[in-house]
């Protein structure tokens, strides 16, 4: 028997793609979605009867090694199949299902592989598996029930053991990551052992695609609208400093990347706790770092690894000579570098979890980060986005201006501590139109630097590529490319 059981969806399907040889279908009934997996051939009892013959077989005469061959294993389970008398019709069952059961990570491998996922969430055994997808939503069901403790904590541990962090009693909550052979990169956070869980194990993965969504697909899916991103992106190149804030899984890190896609002449510099960001693979003057923390197991080890933390990578970053700098996400004092950085003339990017501008400040000038007052001065616009019932919106862009080196603009203000800041609502979210709309004029930092008639074409720029479809990361960046040739903008910028 396969220690998993294949339920069957409900409804009627409403569309139907391939992952890794499995067919994925998502039904519709009263009760919501459902995502199926059917796998390459069809299960039954008996085919599990033999597939567990078989890796007995395989495991006995100790064959299964962790390096074998996809070819050398398919050899070795004829050999098992013909020793332990497998019928002739269904070989071939037998043979895909043990397969999936050695390879990759063993009936779970169509559902790592679908990048149409956005999180899978296994909830210990005998209840399905749940999956949030980036078409149909949150909390779909899935027809895989996980059956057996040990066997989903072996494949599980697979990834584990693969990015060397421990996953066992000792350390029954670890979290880490993996990057698959389709490019995409998945964080695992899991609860392993009934020391902790009730039902375990618990495993949460995050789907990361190996392609960052592009700008235009932001557009498309209303998130930004081609002026809000045409300014952005100007305000970008021309090292203006952007901090994208919201909620846990607004967005932030998506549509910092996706200005990222704006920029293929910079030299860019990225720092991250863990490798999120992905720039498209012509992207060449880049420097790409993320942490190696010290865990507590590696303490005592001997010749133990010191820790790196992300203000070691952006200190590092700033001798790199880059243009523009990112931090993934800011959370602690590395923002102090990030600071130093746009005071001295580089760009800067970063994400921070907070819900509203007022809310970054405040915890900004707080005791845990310490910026000062007139830090404040090196954020130039910060956009905020947020997961609504419909989708994630940006839902306000506000420029910064510290109003004693600026005097002349008179918007909202803010004190912080003793200094005052001008705060403009240069776009904002409009529920009726369901648009992000931007308004060039009441921009201060545009006003500077002059580009209004050029925020203006790329806005126009964003719209046809979006019209024509031209969504994906790395053809946005070849036309991005073509578009400041055309527009002789390579030796300016
Ligand atoms: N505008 C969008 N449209 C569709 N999917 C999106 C959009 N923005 C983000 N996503 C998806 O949502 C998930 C979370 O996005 P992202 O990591 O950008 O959020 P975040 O705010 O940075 O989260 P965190 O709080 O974990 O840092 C990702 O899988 C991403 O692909
Ligand atoms: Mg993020």
């Amino acid at each position: 028997m396969l220690d998993f059981t294949i339920n069957t969806c409900s409804g009627s399907v409403l569309t139907e793609y391939k992952s890794e040889g499995a067919r994925i279908q998502i039904y519709q009934s009263e009760d919501g979605y459902c995502y199926n997996v059917s796998y390459a051939f069809p299960y039954s009892d008996k085919v599990g009867e033999y597939v567990y013959k078989v890796v007995e077989y395989l495991t006995a005469h100790q064959i299964i090694r962790p390096n074998v061959t996809r070819e050398e294993l398919g050899k070795l389970v004829e050999m098992a199949m013909a020793d332990v008398g497998v019928p002739k019709q269904l070989r071939a069952a037998v043979r895909y299902y043990v397969q999936l059961e050695a390879a990759d990570y063993s009936y779970l491998t169509p559902l790592l592989y679908d990048i149409m996922l956005e999180n899978i969430n296994i909830n210990g055994v005998d209840v399905p598996i749940y999956v949030d997808h980036r078409e149909y939503g949150y909390n779909i069901e899935t027809n895989i029930v996980p059956k057996n403790r040990e066997n989903l904590i072996k494949i599980v541990g697979r990834v584990y053991a693969e990015s060397g962090r421990p996953l066992n009693e000792q350390y029954p909550i670890q979290d880490t990551y993996i990057k698959l052979r389709n490019g995409a990169l998945l964080r695992f956070a899991t609860a392993m052992s009934t020391r902790v869980a009730r039902n375990s194990p618990y495993v949460s993965i995050r789907v990361q695609p190996p392609l960052p969504i592009s700008p235009t697909e932001l557009i498309k899916r209303r998130t930004i609208s081609p002026l809000a991103m045409a300014y952005l992106w100007y305000l970008f190149e021309h090292h203006k400093s952007i901090m994208v804030i919201g909620g846990t899984g607004a967005g932030k890190t998506t549509v910092l990347n996706a200005l990222l896609v704006l920029l293929p002449h910079k030299r860019l510099a990225i720092a991250e706790e863990t490798p999120e960001i992905r720039v498209p693979p012509t992207y060449q003057n880049v420097i790409m770092l993320y942490t190696s923390p010290m865990y507590d197991y590696m303490k005592n080890l001997p010749g133990s690894e010191s820790a790196i933390y992300l203000i070691d990578l952006v200190k590092y970053l700033l001798r790199a000579r880059p243009d523009i700098v990112v931090i993934g996400e800011s959370r602690g004092r590395e923002i102090h570098e990030l600071i130093q950085g746009v005071l001295t003339g580089h760009g800067g990017g970063t994400t921070f979890h907070a819900e509203d501008i007022t809310e970054v400040f405040m915890r900004l000038i707080g005791e845990t980060i310490g910026v000062s007052a007139e830090h404040i001065s090196a954020f130039h616009v910060v956009t905020t986005v947020k997961k609504l019932e419909i989708g994630r919106r940006v839902t306000a862009i506000t420029e910064v201006v510290w109003l004693r080196v600026h005097p002349y603009v008179i918007p909202t203000k803010m004190k912080i501590k003793d200094e005052e800041y001008g705060l403009i609502n240069v776009g904002w979210y409009d529920p009726k139109t369901d648009g992000v709309e931007v308004d060039l004029k009441k921009s201060y930092w545009l006003h500077k630097l002059g580009g209004y008639d050029e925020v203006i074409e790329r806005a126009k720029f964003l719209t046809v590529l979006t019209e024509r479809g031209i969504l994906e990361a790395g053809k946005v960046e070849e036309a991005v490319r073509n578009y400041y040739r055309e527009h002789a903008l390579v030796r300016k910028t």
